[in-house]
């Protein structure tokens, strides 16, 4: 199942509601976050592209999984991952620390440290005119990553710096749970229009079998309650609540 956005930015839906993103530029394509690899040879050799990298934003089995396969199949492809994680991530080449500056498909890509979810996790963001940040599972449409490793405070204060990024960036998350988020969120605030109206689109998408992703963070501010917590406290009670949600 294929989705576009950004046009070079293909989706690819796998497992239960996992997505693995394709950026493709000139025939090369850059992968990120690949938990399988059949779908992404598959479609790399249909188009007749050619592996350039793959970007890892955390260690977790549905992010790590192709990438050993796909290394099989084009050696000389990069593997693009936290230099703190060279023990979960065994494949790394390029080992890669907060604030540092690649050059990838000839674009300039931030590292952005956002702990919380994992103790090393990373994004990746595209700093041009439409900027795109590839977020892993730091944060999802109407909702954010559960905090396994670290604290909450951490994913408070990776939150508020991916509010800090430009209000145009089109984010990339590597799961499809928007609807049941929204769900969540209503739940709690019941009267609340703009998720209810969110929630009315996001059930149009998904009939149409579409994905929901990506979404601008400029509107994200408006529908999701972590990314709207005025502080730590509030942040904490709801991904506590979220927590408890079936
Ligand atoms: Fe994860």
């Amino acid at each position: 199942m294929e989705f576009n956005k950004a046009p070079n930015i293909i989706g690819l839906r796998v497992l239960r509601d996992n997505v693995i993103w394709l950026w493709e530029k000139n025939k090369s394509v850059v992968v990120i976050d690949p938990s399988v690899y059949e779908p992404v040879i598959r479609y790399i050799n249909e188009n007749n592209f050619h592996l350039e990298a793959i970007l890892q934003t955390h260690h977790h089995s549905d992010h790590i999984g192709g990438t050993k396969y796909l290394i099989k199949k084009w050696p000389n492809a990069n593997v693009i991952a936290s230099a703190k994680e060279k023990k979960r991530i065994p494949f790394q080449n390029i080992s890669v620390e907060d604030g540092e500056t690649l050059n990838i498909l000839g674009e300039e890509v931030k590292i952005i440290e956002v702990l919380g979810h994992t103790s090393s996790h990373i994004a990746f963001f595209l700093n041009g005119k439409n900027p795109i940040l590839f977020i892993g599972d730091t944060l999802f449409s109407g909702g954010c990553g559960r905090i396994f490793e670290g604290t909450y405070k951490q994913m408070y204060s990776s939150l508020e710096r991916i509010k800090s990024l430009p209000k145009n960036t089109l984010i990339y998350c590597a799961h499809e749970y928007t609807k049941a988020n929204l769900q969540w969120a209503l739940n709690l605030k019941p009267r609340d229009q703009d998720i209810k109206n969110k929630l009315l689109e996001v059930e149009k998408k998904l009939s149409l079998d579409e994905l929901t992703i990506p979404f601008l963070l400029d509107e994200e501010m408006k529908i999701n309650l972590f990314l709207r917590a005025k502080n730590l406290e509030e942040f904490t009670f709801l991904r506590a609540n979220k927590d408890l949600w079936v």
